[in-house]
This record gives C-alpha cells, structure tokens and sequence, in this order.
C-alpha cells in the first residue's frame, strides 16, 4: 500500500479543434468506445470510454491542449481529509456540485498545483453495467489481476524545474517515488499512487517554457492489440514520436504517437506494477532497454 489517500489517476480532459480525426483516432487507432455528445454547457464532446467508467477522456470541441486532470479517492471521507492537507499547505480548494454533475461523480473539488495545471479530486466515480465495446477487441488494463485500481494510466507533466512539482505531489498529495531517470542535465522523476509503477512523472522543461502534459499512457492487456494499433498508425501516416520499445523503469512495451491535440499518447503493455513492501528506489540511466527511437520514428 502506499501512502497517498489518492487512489488512482481517474479521467482526463483535452480540447481539439478537429473532433473528427479525435473520433477517428480514438476509435482505429485507441479502441476506445466513443461516444459524441454536447455536453451538459451545450459544448460538442467526444466520451472516450476504457472500462466500465462512464468516460475515462473528454474531448470537448476548443483549443488543442489539456484542461483538466482529475484523481481520485477510493473513500469518500477521504476526499476531506486531502481537502485538509491541500488547505493546510496554502491551496485554494474549491468544491464544486456543478462540475461534479458534469463528469459524473458524487463530490470533486477543484485546484491547482504549483505548475497551474488544473486538477479536480473527485468521490464516487460513476460506473455503467453498459457493456464496454472496444472498437478493436481492445482491453484496457485500469485494474490489477488482483482487482486492485489502476487508473487509466499514467500522465508525464513538463514544468520548468523549480516549479516545486515534486514536492507538492509528494509532501502534500502523498505520492510516492517510484524512481528516477537521468540524463545528462535532466531527472525525470515517476510517482505512483496504487501499484501501477506511476500514474505520474515529472519532467523538468526549461524555465520560460509553459507547463504542458507531454504524453497518456493507456495499456492493454496483449502484446498484439499493440501491434494492430502501430500499423493503422502507419497506415495512415500519423506522426509516431518514438517507434516500439521497452522502458527501463516500468518496463511497458509501447510507441508513441502524436494525438490530432499534438499532446503524446502512448499505448503499451506489460507494465509492470509495485508493491511498496518491498520496492527499492533506484536511478536509471537510461529510459528504454531497446527501441523507443525517437529520431527515425517516422
Ligand atoms: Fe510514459
């Protein structure tokens, strides 16, 4: 167990200004279940759904760029005690029923972390006993074989280096390290908050530079889903930003690619997963094993 009262990266919220290649990626590419709606503000969406959450990504019609990053607890008491730590430490915390409504949850609060990236804790997240249809035979890994909770994957986040990211998400959130990867000048820094090896890492962007999500990862559970997905990526001439590899740390086999938003995705399997009691932190010295080539990637 860890010792962060968040449980597990819940959803996430971009804009595009091109719905339709979203939809079309998404669904050919992804193998997610789309659904389009306006939304409850009247504003065209895309629901992307993984699992037997209602969504796990909005897409809603507007700027390409992320707009939102929501966790969440597995108690509902616990959302509380977070709102206690988040205030005690000088964060503005603000409950909001209204925005609740709109992703479908029981309680959310909203904020900020050092960065400005916009987050929302949220309670009671809303499933279906509608029948998730992958589009591509596609299953997603958002639980462990244990049943324990997983996310729907993890998120790298870019903030100048002293924004003070790490220490926020550890010190006040509880995330725990996972380990580190360095480069000549550069430490990536991973964070897990279940037994998913991060739901989140922290790269260091040069001062100036606005705060940006550079890639989500999704998993799926077989080695070929990966692939079938790779080929209707080169198929149709999408920007690959970096080609198959295996990561070093948390050993997902994967690519990358650029979403119709310009924000990464990448889909990968086997990632491996953490269990605190015995878990040892190191530093890598290098992020992939093999591949992940990301000058010749296209
Ligand atoms: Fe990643």
């Amino acid at each position: 167990m860890t010792g962060s009262l968040v449980s597990a990266l819940a959803y996430i919220g971009i804009g595009a200004t091109d719905l339709d290649a979203w939809e079309s990626f998404a669904t050919d590419v992804l193998g997610m279940q789309v659904t389009r709606a306006e939304d409850p503000a009247g504003v065209e969406t895309l629901f992307l759904r993984m699992d037997d959450r209602t969504h796990r990504i909005a897409v809603r019609a507007g700027d390409d760029t992320l707009s939102y990053i929501g966790w969440e607890v597995a108690r509902p008491e616990d959302l509380d005690t977070v709102v206690i730590a988040l205030t005690a430490a000088g964060v503005a915390v603000k409950e909001d029923s209204a925005l609740a409504e709109l992703r479908g949850v029981e309680r959310l609060v909203r904020f900020q972390d050092p960065a400005g990236f916009e987050l929302e804790l949220c309670a009671g997240v809303r499933t279906t006993a509608a029948r998730f249809v992958s589009p591509t035979d596609a299953r997603f890994v958002t639980v462990d074989p244990q049943g324990r909770d997983l996310g729907l994957g993890h998120i790298v986040l870019v903030a100048p280096g002293d924004a003070g990211m790490v220490e926020f998400y550890t010190d006040v959130l509880g995330f725990a390290i996972s380990d580190y990867i360095r480069f000549p000048g550069i430490l990536l820094t991973f964070t897990h908050v279940n037994p998913r090896h991060h739901s989140l890492a922290f790269g260091p962007g040069p001062d100036g530079v606005k705060p940006y999500l550079d890639h989500v990862m999704v998993e799926v559970d077989d080695v070929d889903t990966v692939g079938r997905a790779l080929d209707v990526v080169r198929d149709r001439g999408m920007s690959l930003t970096a080609t198959l590899g295996r990561h070093t740390n948390d050993r997902m086999l994967s690519f990358y690619v650029t979403s119709p938003s310009g924000i990464g995705v990448e889909y990968g399997t086997s990632g491996a997963l953490i269990d605190d009691e015995t878990w040892t932190v190191t530093t890598w010295d290098a992020a992939q094993t093999w591949g992940h080539d990301r000058n010749h990637a296209h």
